[in-house]
């Protein structure tokens, strides 16, 4: 498939019906590679990877996803890079336009990829920002289209109203999920995310993580503390209320499912009786950002 968009910053770039497809495109290309292989459909095409913070899942599924669709992908930290004795993003955008077929890069702050989309002419993807992390999504609502049907279901987040949970807001909102937010005073969600949304499907704010998980058929929390706010304080807003643990869970529908980005703080934001227990899916979110990211990579570079 190919999408409109030139690039996948944030997912607003996408129509629910490009969404859905994506998600049905990373079910299929999981099951050809279940099957003996994927077809080298990225044969001769190159990812350039910017890392200006951490990763495990991202670093790696991007690169083994292009390696399985016999592409190439190259990893930069943005400390060995230009950029950090102060070349231009703009310059750095030509440059990297003239060697590769797509950047993906993770950043603090947002901004940085709305200009690197601006210069480049190849697509650029969002591999995390402060703002949005919508290669997560992709996987999340893949791996709910894997175990429940769309239709009728209701997400609670619980915790901290961060990037992850921004891009969740907007896949339920593409896929016309109900979704219930349970944040402390001053921890929502963007508002102009929040208020975007509200026209495609219900979204809740509420400070109280019962209302959020009550009749919910899915559970998700991510850590207190991102790359970009990590300070011990500001968890102490969250504890013990925000914690996601056996009781809060018994609070949701019984088939629930629990749901987590990765990495977690077992004993802060969920118990491992969650975490590791029956109802949890984290393995199935982290295998699906290889498969999810391949269906995006395919998509987006062009033949
Ligand atoms: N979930 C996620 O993006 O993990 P990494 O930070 O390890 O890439
Ligand atoms: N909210 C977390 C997600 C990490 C994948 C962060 O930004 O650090």
């Amino acid at each position: 498939m190919k999408l409109k968009t030139k690039d996948l910053l944030t997912l607003a770039e996408l129509t629910p019906k490009e969404f859905v497809e994506l998600i049905d495109y990373s079910i299929k290309l999981k099951k050809e590679l279940k099957k003996g292989g994927n077809k080298p459909i990225l044969k001769n095409k190159t990812l350039t990877m910017i890392f200006q913070k951490p990763s495990t899942r991202t670093r790696v599924s991007f690169e083994i996803g292009m390696y399985q669709l016999g592409g190439y992908a190259i990893n930069l930290s943005s400390n060995d890079m230009q950029l950090s004795r102060g070349e231009s993003i703009e310059d750095t955008a030509k440059t990297l336009s003239r060697y590769t077929d797509c950047i993906m890069a993770r950043v603090y702050e947002h901004e940085l990829l709305d200009k690197l989309s601006e210069y480049a002419n190849v697509p650029v993807i969002n591999g995390l920002s402060n703002s949005f992390h919508p290669c997560q999504t992709l996987a999340d609502f893949m791996t709910i289209k894997e175990k429940k049907k769309f239709k009728g279901l209701k997400i609670a987040w619980i915790g901290d109203g961060n990037n992850v949970c921004n891009s969740m807001i907007y896949g339920a909102a593409l896929s016309g999920i109900d979704m219930s937010i349970a944040t402390p005073k001053g921890f929502e969600p963007d508002k102009t995310v929040v208020k975007e949304s509200k026209k495609s499907t219900n979204i809740e704010l509420t400070t109280d993580p019962f209302v959020a998980t009550k009749n919910a058929d899915v559970v998700v929390t991510d850590t207190f503390s991102s790359i970009h706010n990590s300070n011990t304080k500001r968890i102490k807003k969250f504890l013990p209320k925000y914690q996601v643990n056996s009781k809060l869970m018994k609070s949701a529908k019984k088939n629930a499912i629990f749901m987590h980005c990765l990495p977690a703080k077992r004993g802060l934001e969920v118990t491992s009786s969650v975490i590791d227990g029956s109802q949890s899916v984290i393995w199935d979110e982290v295998e699906n950002r290889l498969h999810s990211q391949k269906a995006l990579l395919a998509s987006l570079i062009r033949a």
